[in-house]
């Protein structure tokens, strides 16, 4: 009897591997996700609760509201919106529509995780550009293109790294890929990323007919949970995203509650005052720590954690845990001596740099 199998490259995918023990129900400081230390805002929570009665329904397949909505707040046109469940999911339909067997993906070093496994998924092969010192380096994405390459990510921030490159080097990428290839731009970070010489892509899609960019409501409007994720692209690339989906991929509450947030730009305002207060507190004590700290514009820093026998990266992992606090450690990606800190609340931030301090000091 034949054995059933999946298809080629199912294999391949590195299961997740979550910070936490699935049914362990200490309360934990979890410092190991990227999630907005505030929570959701006070509008996305009365939407959600408000659509409690209506959930026996379907949600609306066109996302019409949520598009419009979307459109308002960034100035964009919503035929060229659409949604899915998490921005996860948008790079999995992205590739799906556009990569499969036989075809390469481009992506970066230490690029986000999610981009292997939806390649891995699709049957494509990926084909990693080295970075320099943490960022991506376009000219060796550049050097890796060729006739099959059909997708190109670029997380702009990136995670785990934290690090950005500015938007002359994403168009200098554009123009010199080949025009078959589809520039992925994942800005997930782009609302943390208030510099002159960055932008979320918004303009680059406008101005080319093979860019796509994708964002997500998990990281400054705090819906994580929700899971809604959007791309603005070419028509025929939203098209073509659009055939892909389920027609019902976005819940009805999630739907609701992130047209509320993308409105709610008090709660983004209070969001990034919080980070950009404790982005840097947390730096400086870290690196008063003798544990070398990344430059990030996004809501996390990697630390790389001081190189010493007897303490190894699990020591300190083991430590955090005994004061119950979770972060998280980055070999999956490469970085084997990292760790991946969130911002957190001000007490987490002051018990996460009190724990380490007993340890590295
Ligand atoms: C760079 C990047 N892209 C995409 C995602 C996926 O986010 P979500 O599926 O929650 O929208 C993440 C999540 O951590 C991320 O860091």
């Amino acid at each position: 009897m034949e054995l059933l199998s999946p298809r080629p490259g199912i294999g391949q995918i590195k299961p997740y591997r979550p910070a936490r023990p699935p049914e362990d129900g200490a309360a934990w400081v979890d410092l190991s996700l990227t999630v907005n230390p505030l929570g959701p805002g006070k509008k996305a929570l009365t939407a959600y609760r408000h659509m409690a009665a209506q959930i026996h329904r379907y949600p609306d397949w066109s996302q019409d509201r949520l598009r419009h909505a979307i459109a308002r707040r960034y100035d964009l046109d919503a035929g060229h919106i659409t949604c899915a469940n998490g921005s996860d999911e948008m790079i999995h339909l992205v590739t799906q529509a556009f990569a499969g067997p036989g075809d390469e993906v481009l992506c970066h070093e230490h690029g986000y995780r999610g981009f292997m496994k939806a390649i891995r998924a699709a049957g494509a092969t990926p084909v990693i550009a080295a970075e320099r010192d943490l960022v991506v380096d376009v000219e060796a994405m550049i050097d890796r293109a060729n006739e099959k390459t059909k997708l190109c990510f670029l997380a702009n921030p990136n995670n785990p790294t934290g690090t950005y490159i500015p938007s002359e080097l994403v168009l200098r990428l554009r123009a010199s890929l080949p025009s078959h290839t589809l520039l992925v731009l994942d800005s997930a970070y782009a609302d943390y990323c208030r510099r002159d010489n960055y932008s979320d892509g918004t303009a680059i899609v406008e101005n080319s007919d093979n860019v796509l960019m994708v964002r997500t409501f998990s990281k400054l409007h705090g819906l994580a949970g929700l899971r809604v994720g959007w791309a603005y692209g070419p028509a025929g690339v939203i098209e073509a995203v659009n055939q892909t989906r389920g027609p019902f991929n976005v819940g009805i509450a999630a739907q609701a509650a992130a047209e509320a947030a993308v409105g709610d730009t008090e709660h983004e305002e209070a969001t990034f005052a919080h980070n950009s207060a404790w982005l840097p507190w947390l730096s400086h004590e870290l690196e008063q720590l003798g544990v070398r700290v990344y430059p990030s514009v996004c809501n996390f820093i990697l630390a790389r954690i001081p190189t010493d026998p007897s303490l190894g990266v699990q020591a300190v992992l083991d430590h955090l845990a005994r004061r119950g606090i979770l972060v998280k450690p980055t070999q999956d990606y490469g970085l084997a001596d990292c760790l991946r800190i969130t911002v957190g609340r001000e007490d987490e931030n002051r018990a996460l740099v009190a724990a380490l301090g007993e340890i590295l000091s």
